[in-house]
């Protein structure tokens, strides 16, 4: 399934159906996701359920990956919402856009492996490369930059796209929350790949999905969960971001 096509104006939206140059210059016309079939690579962790189990509950048709598809199965069983759980190859190869929700530890020995079944797609990276230390978490050095451009050096033919950092798999779990209230910011150099990320994180209630930046500027994204870690700590809480003055 592709993302091409039917570009829906959200609600609110001034832009004029059909317009294409209005679609370019309207940040908020997105392009309708619905169909998209969405992998999770490492899914059965934190983030890849919360991700998997907010997005199936809003009608993404989501697989979740593993390195054991044994695993994978069974956390997809006990999540529900029409999720199936299989290998990771197996998801990179079946979905449209993948989502990579792995330690940073093995972040670059899996994307590497699965080059081929990523190629043409969106591949949608939410990796912290972050230590921790007594003094709280603090941003590791990332030679090609950070997580997401190491993600596009490996990936040549993949749109790299960074985008929920931010978002709290405490908060997508908790089911009593009917809203996840929270901006996701969406970074890439390639304009369609940025507005179809913008337009899942969308699907999820109490989610905008706001552009960015160019990929060049993961880093600073990727760093800033290190004090959000840091306001969880001393205050208590799942902090999330929201961007003010847009108007919306
Ligand atoms: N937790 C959050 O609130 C949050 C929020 C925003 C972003 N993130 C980012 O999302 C990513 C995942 O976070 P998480 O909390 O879900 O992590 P996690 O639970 O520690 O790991 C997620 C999954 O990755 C797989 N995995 C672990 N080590 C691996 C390795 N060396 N190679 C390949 N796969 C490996 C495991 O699945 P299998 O053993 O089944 O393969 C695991 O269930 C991290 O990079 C984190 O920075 C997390």
């Amino acid at each position: 399934m592709s993302v091409t096509g039917s570009e829906q104006p959200a609600p609110g939206s001034s832009a004029g159906s059909g317009a294409a140059g209005a679609a370019r210059l309207d940040p908020w016309l997105l392009p309708d996701v619905a169909g998209l079939v969405v992998g999770i690579l490492g899914g059965t962790g934190e983030q890849g359920r919360g991700l998997g189990l907010r997005l199936a509950r809003a009608g993404q048709r989501v697989l979740i990956g593993s390195r054991d598809g044994g695993r994978a199965a069974a956390a997809a069983a006990e999540l529900g919402s029409g999720v199936v759980g299989e290998a990771n190859d197996a998801v990179a190869a079946a979905a449209d856009l993948v989502i990579a929700a792995v330690p940073y530890a093995g972040h670059a020995q899996l994307l590497a492996g699965l080059a081929r079944s990523l190629a043409g797609k969106i591949l949608v990276d939410c990796v912290n490369p972050l230590g921790f230390d007594e003094r709280g978490a603090y941003p590791l050095a990332v030679p090609e930059g950070s997580a997401a451009q190491q993600a596009a050096a490996l990936l040549p033919d993949t749109r790299v796209v960074a985008a929920f950092h931010h978002v709290s798999a405490v908060m997508l779990l908790d089911l009593t929350l009917e809203r996840v209230v929270g901006d996701v910011m969406v970074v890439g150099d390639d304009r369609s790949a940025t507005d179809t990320v913008a337009a899942l994180a969308g699907r999820i209630p109490g989610m905008r999905g706001i552009y960015a930046g160019r990929l060049r500027t993961a880093a600073a994204l990727e760093a800033l969960t290190a004090n959000l870690i840091a306001v969880n700590r001393r205050y208590r809480v799942h902090a999330g971001l929201l961007v003010t003055d847009l108007a919306r």
